[in-house]
């Protein structure tokens, strides 16, 4: 198919992800004005710890790559059941499950209020919403009806604005504004109505075509690129493979002398902000693996601030990966198998 074809889009973007994506700037707008009830107690924690699990956790990656810029309290994102044992009553957990339904998050916050450490619970309902309220859990409920990774905005800013209130300042009112406002110009870039020859996205879904796409992001930029390779996974339902400079470049950099090199498409995640020792390994690892690579691709951040520049990056991995999703004619929406394992694992486990 061509990506130009809107017809043949709507026919295979069964519901309508397209739309999702496209409202994700007013998500983000929606999302910054929602707040926890009851308040957070006003402490300033030595440590935040986010709970969550896939979409859910990726606001938190999101947290902590923008905290490194000017936060002094350590932000750890913890993928898993339970807490990890350094979580203790110092410590505020951000438990983060947009259906309230992840086994493994509920945990967390069942930890959490047995270990009486303070917490605060993002989610649409389920499990998680009615255990916060049931023990006066500070709770953010958020609009339900979405697919958990297509709810990033509504994932992350309400934790941002968490932070804020016990004392972490990650992003200031004008990082934000920045943020909306590159989001917004993209948002206009990347839709299916914008023809391939100017859409950023449609051309680099059609450069990795049905190679498996390396995506590789720098020190800031490392966060993001798990978070391509994860909806690539999820809405194209396909490998792909992410890792960060300069750490790859001391290990996975050999794995590009394989023949089977010539199946991935290399694609850098560039920062227009990246220091200079990072732009040079860039251009090196470039010349080093790019004959090897069946195709090479870069997209760069947009914006100024750390927020702006990350969370463009995001969105244009998203559409991307939905561009990809439609080339290969599979649904973006549906996770059969990870909805499949989640019914085996016990019930009302659903992922929206
Ligand atoms: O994006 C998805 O659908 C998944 O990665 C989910 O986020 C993950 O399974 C966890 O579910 P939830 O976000 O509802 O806690």
């Amino acid at each position: 198919m061509t990506l130009d074809d809107q017809s043949e889009i709507k026919r295979r973007d069964l519901h309508n992800a397209r739309d999702v994506l496209a409202g994700f700037p007013a998500q983000c707008r929606d999302a910054t004005r929602l707040v926890p009830s009851p308040a957070l107690p006003r402490a300033k924690p030595a440590l935040v710890v986010v709970a969550g699990m896939g979409g859910s956790a990726a606001g938190g990656d999101l947290l902590a790559a923008c905290a490194a810029e000017r936060s002094d309290v350590p932000i750890v994102v913890h993928r898993g059941y339970g807490l990890p044992a350094i979580a203790g009553d110092r410590t505020l957990v951000i438990a983060v499950s947009y259906s309230g339904n992840t086994v493994e998050t509920v945990s967390a916050v069942e930890v959490a209020i047995a270990r009486r450490i303070p917490a605060v619970a993002l989610t649409a309902g389920g499990t998680l919403g009615a255990l916060a309220a049931r023990h006066g859990v500070p709770l953010v409920t958020l609009p339900s009806g979405l697919m958990p990774r297509m709810a990033l905005g509504y994932l992350f800013f309400p934790a941002l604005a968490a932070a804020e209130n016990v004392g972490l300042q990650i992003a200031r009112a004008d990082d934000i504004a920045d943020a909306l406002a590159t989001v917004e110009t993209l948002a206009a870039e990347l839709g299916p109505d914008r023809p391939t020859a100017t859409n950023e996205a449609k051309r680099l879904a059609v450069a990795i075509g049905t190679r498996m796409p390396a995506i590789y992001g720098g020190p800031d930029t490392g966060a993001i690129a798990y978070r391509w390779k994860t909806d690539v996974e999820e809405n194209a339902k396909t490998f792909a493979l992410a890792g960060a400079l300069p750490e790859m470049s001391h290990n996975e950099i050999e794995a590009w002398r394989a023949p089977s090199a010539a199946a991935l498409h290399l694609l850098l995640l560039r920062d227009a902000a990246e220091p200079p020792e990072i732009a040079r390994r860039f251009a090196i690892l470039r010349d080093l693996v790019a004959s090897a690579a069946g195709g090479v691709s870069e997209s760069w951040t947009r914006g100024s601030s750390r927020l702006a520049r990350l969370l463009s990056l995001v969105y244009v991995g998203q559409w991307t990966s939905y561009y990809l999703a439609l080339l290969r004619g599979i649904d973006p929406w549906s996770v059969p198998l990870l909805d499949e394992l989640k019914r085996r694992m016990g019930p009302g486990a659903s992922s929206s």
